[in-house]
């Protein structure tokens, strides 16, 4: 699948059949994630993998926009770090459009849980606490959000577009 494609094909799933992912399959999916660009090259973001499907199911409760973690049949959480590079969350958001468009290219679905709350502190905290305590990712780590994936069950929906026009631009605003 070339990468137009992939984009063109993505689309936020949230209903997953419950069928096993080959690990072959997250591998390339998590290489991908590794390969994406970060500023100045700074390892300011890392990946946890989970298949489990208890961390799953206690994942679905950090935050109240993740219940399709309980049909997901993997995850990957990114992590932010501040301490390695002041692009953390550009870094972390980056790998996660990878993370996505490589998940299409296998011929799953994918849904993207925002975990950290930039503008909500005591909320951010409260998400970030849970994932902490199902994973144990560190505190000084910032938990930027859950990938879940799974093979797509159902028909998905033709995705509402604003126009183009009104997005985007050329030489000037
Ligand atoms: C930064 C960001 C945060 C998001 N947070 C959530 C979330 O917490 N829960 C959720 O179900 N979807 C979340 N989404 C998915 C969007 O709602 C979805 O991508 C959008 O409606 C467009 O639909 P599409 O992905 O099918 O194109 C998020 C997407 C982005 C890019």
């Amino acid at each position: 699948m070339n990468v137009l494609d992939a984009i063109r094909n993505r689309r936020e799933i949230t209903k997953f059949l419950d069928e096993e992912i080959p690990a072959d399959t997250l591998e390339k999916i998590l290489e991908a994630a590794y390969m994406s660009p970060s500023g100045n090259n700074l390892p300011s973001r890392e990946f946890l993998l989970t298949v489990q499907r208890e961390k799953l199911d206690q994942l679905s409760h950090a935050t109240p926009f993740v219940p399709w973690l309980k049909e997901a049949t993997a995850a990957i959480v990114v992590t932010g770090r501040p301490d390695v590079s002041k692009y953390w969350l550009q870094d972390a958001s980056i790998a996660c459009g990878y993370i996505w468009l490589s998940a299409v290219e296998q011929g799953l679905g994918a849904a993207f849980g925002a975990i950290y709350h930039a503008e909500d502190p005591a909320e951010s905290t409260k998400r970030e606490t849970l994932v902490r305590e199902v994973t144990g990712i560190p505190e000084d780590r910032k938990i930027v959000a859950i990938i879940g994936m799974g093979y797509p069950k159902g028909e998905v929906k033709p995705k509402k577009l604003l126009s183009r026009e009104e997005i985007v631009y050329y030489e000037n605003f």
